[in-house]
């Protein structure tokens, strides 16, 4: 090993070795074998992987009782609700489950926020208190009402809304809080809930990625208002396209089921269109595999609950490696991503970056690196486009729009504050679904590369 190389270009030698290594035939491959040494030896140095067998990628994940139930809709000829019972159902079934009172089905997560949004009667000149850190969705509702979304800055600790900076972007034009439960994680709610209540402003919870996740045994998404639930398909609930709204209060969700059904009245007995609303039903194909889905997302949830919490716990015991905080002790993450805190400190100075591409050799795909957000939605090219468009310039005064683009700078999301913590983390909404041999790889290649830290740090 030539010390003169730098760290960084050494990684990558190594790496197009281990390639070379994984398609050598013959002699060649014995001569690697040779040079690895024992299976103690780091994959990215040159020893054998933990695992060599790469993990499932196949999602959605279906058999023949999701075929059978397509079939049996198209069979019906009940393709639409109206006629169907499908959607009605898996309504009644998932708000019991979910802890609400009841359930809207929609054609997707972000129809369910938007009819939240405009049932609370969020409008032209209004303004909603949000994260930056959330897929664009969230915001497109917003502004798609003409009305502003105020972001407020991010926790550098988890990523989610810093519910401690809320109170002072509330305005008397605030009519809503959407804060965004995001990859399983669940918000600060029980703060958030406590400023929405002493401001009395409604809270619509953007629980499109969390379902399942909780907060002291209650459910995220039957916290505020309403809260919305996406089962687009690379979500872990999911029909392809297709969305939840659950609330409890009866007036409200009156009003929203009214709104996806083009205003109609949800009581059968009565006729006419008495509410606003539009078209945004999800169709009995759509709930015929959210059914079935459900059935298999109930034990996939209990699959990867458990090996989340097993790799994490397992983790946990190598010191410099710590669970990403939680907002309260009895918080329940899905595991749709994994996160881990890390301390380069107590692994010789060698940075996340590097011991995460060290594991990724070993087989295990994971990433590190600097806890930055960087992005957000707060910098898309769609806020200027709305703030010059005709409904923006009439719902607001031009030196409110002044001010609220002046006031696009968020220090933690844009990463300008000093932050030196790292992180570990991958997607693993499929690796978790994965066996116990499959977990004890896992932690077994975090275990090597901890082991052979010192190895690491000399390179
Ligand atoms: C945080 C968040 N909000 C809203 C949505 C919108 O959901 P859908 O794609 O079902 O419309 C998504 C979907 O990716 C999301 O991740």
């Amino acid at each position: 090993m030539r010390t003169s190389y730098s760290r960084r270009s050494f990684l990558k030698q190594s790496s197009a070795a281990l390639a070379a290594a994984g398609t050598a035939t013959g002699a060649a491959r014995t001569l690697y074998a040779q040079a690895a040494g024992s299976a103690n030896t780091l994959a990215l140095l040159g020893g054998t992987p933990v695992r060599t067998k790469g993990f499932s990628k196949v999602w959605p994940i279906f058999d023949q009782n999701e075929e059978q139930a397509l079939v049996q809709a198209l069979r019906s000829r009940n393709w639409c609700c109206l006629r169907g019972n499908v959607v009605y159902d898996f309504e009644k079934n998932f708000a019991r489950d979910m802890g609400a009172s009841q359930c809207v089905l929609s054609n997707g997560g972000t129809t369910a926020l938007g009819a939240s949004l405009q049932c609370l009667g969020v409008g032209a000149g209004d303004e909603v208190i949000t994260s930056p850190h959330t897929f664009i969705a969230t915001i497109n509702v917003m502004t798609n009402l003409h009305a502003l979304p105020v972001f407020v800055d991010i926790d550098p600790d988890t990523g989610s809304i810093d519910a401690d900076r809320i109170e002072a972007a509330i305005t008397e034009n605030t009519r809503a809080i959407v804060p965004v439960h995001l990859s399983g994680f669940p918000a600060d709610i029980r703060k958030i809930m406590t400023i929405a209540d002493k401001y009395k402003i409604p809270v619509v919870e953007d629980a499109c990625q969390s379902v399942y996740a909780e907060v002291d045994g209650q459910k995220v998404g039957t916290f505020g208002a309403t809260g919305c639930i996406s089962f687009q398909e690379w979500k872990s609930l999911v029909s392809g396209e297709g969305g939840a709204i659950l609330g409890s209060d009866k007036e409200l969700m009156r009003r929203c089921a009214a709104f996806v059904n083009n205003g109609r009245d949800p009581d059968k007995e009565k006729s006419g269109y008495p509410f606003p609303g539009s078209n945004h039903r999800m169709t009995e194909f759509q709930a015929a595999v959210l059914t079935e889905q459900y059935k298999r997302f109930k034990e996939q949830d209990r699959i990867r609950q458990q090996n989340g919490r097993y790799v994490e716990g397992e983790l946990a015991k190598i010191p410099g490696l710590k669970p990403r905080k939680r907002y309260s002790p009895n918080t329940r993450i899905t595991y749709f991503y994994f996160e881990m805190d890390y301390d380069r400190n107590r692994f010789k100075g060698v940075s996340a970056s590097d011991f995460a591409k060290a594991v990724r050799a070993e087989g295990i795909p994971i990433s590190g690196g600097p806890r930055q957000y960087g992005g957000g939605c707060h910098r898309e090219g769609m806020l200027e486009e709305h703030l010059r468009s005709r409904g923006f310039e009439r719902a607001f005064s031009r030196a409110r729009l002044d001010q609220y683009r002046a006031s696009l700078r968020l220090p933690v999301m844009d990463g300008l504050t000093e932050n030196k913590r790292e992180r570990l983390s991958a997607e693993t909404k499929i690796v978790f679904l994965g066996t116990k041999q499959d977990m004890d790889e896992i932690i077994e290649a975090f275990h090597k590369v901890a082991r052979n830290i010192d190895t690491l740090a000399r390179v």
